[in-house]
């Protein structure tokens, strides 16, 4: 048998890469590595510890000391994933809207970027991973096997992650999700640290109009054509 490859998924907010990274990995037998959820769990530790406050300014250097002390693993629950933070699941609360207004913020800050890519590295070491985020082709495994790109655009997102956050019982506003959703890009975009950006060799895909179904065999032909 093949060896067991990497497949590194970019990508904007809420495009449904980790819906089709999660999809791919069980259809493969792979594992599935969040990165995003590692970005919001070390938010969710700054918003605990007072570390960021209400206009999102941050206290770098205690951030930075604590972040030693922050573990984040990854269980599965079924066929859900959970990420805990010191042990604790906050895999709810790391979805929150007050997690996501500030996670860009936190994820510029080189440091967090450094133990993280580290941690990620780590966790993706012996291949055999699907991973999602914003640099992993790029930055975290620039080697590997298989990058995909995905893109829909922020209209069509923000309706998704809407919809998501209603289901989950969140009373937000459209409008806010929208602005959310283009801020985040923005900040992701332009952030000096890997900013968010496709990898030469990254296979793009826009699902704007495109079907789970269409979406996830698109991926799993470009999957076998690797192995
Ligand atoms: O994929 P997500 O929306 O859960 O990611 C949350 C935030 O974390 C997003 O605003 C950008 C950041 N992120 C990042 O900078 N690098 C990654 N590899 C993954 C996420």
């Amino acid at each position: 048998m093949a060896s067991k490859i990497t497949v590194a998924i970019d990508g904007y907010s809420s495009t449904g890469k980790s819906t089709m990274a999660k999809w791919l990995a069980a259809e493969v037998g792979y594992r599935y590595i969040d990165s995003g959820a590692m970005y919001r769990a070390v938010t969710l530790y700054a918003m605990r510890n007072r570390l960021i406050d209400n206009n999102r300014n941050v206290d770098q250097v205690r951030l930075t000391e604590a972040l030693t002390s922050i573990r984040i693993d990854f269980c599965r629950d079924g066929n859900k994933q959970k990420t805990l933070l010191n042990g604790e699941n906050v895999e709810n609360e790391i979805r929150m809207m007050d997690v996501s207004s500030n996670v860009s913020v936190i994820a510029a800050i080189p440091e967090v970027r450094h133990r993280l890519v580290a941690l990620q590295r780590e966790l993706g070491k012996d291949g055999g991973i699907v991973m999602d985020g914003r640099d992993i082709g790029t930055t975290v495994f620039p080697d590997a096997q298989l990058k995909v790109f995905v893109t829909s655009s922020a209209e069509v997102r923000a309706e998704r992650r809407y919809k998501e956050l209603l289901e989950k019982g969140e009373k937000v506003a459209y409008e806010d999700v929208l602005a959310n959703v283009v801020e985040r890009d923005h900040i992701d975009e332009t952030r000096d640290e890997s900013p968010l950006r496709k990898a030469d060799d990254a296979l793009l895909i826009d699902n704007s109009h495109l079907s789970r179904e269409e979406q996830n065999q698109w991926l799993l032909d470009r999957f076998n054509e690797q192995c």
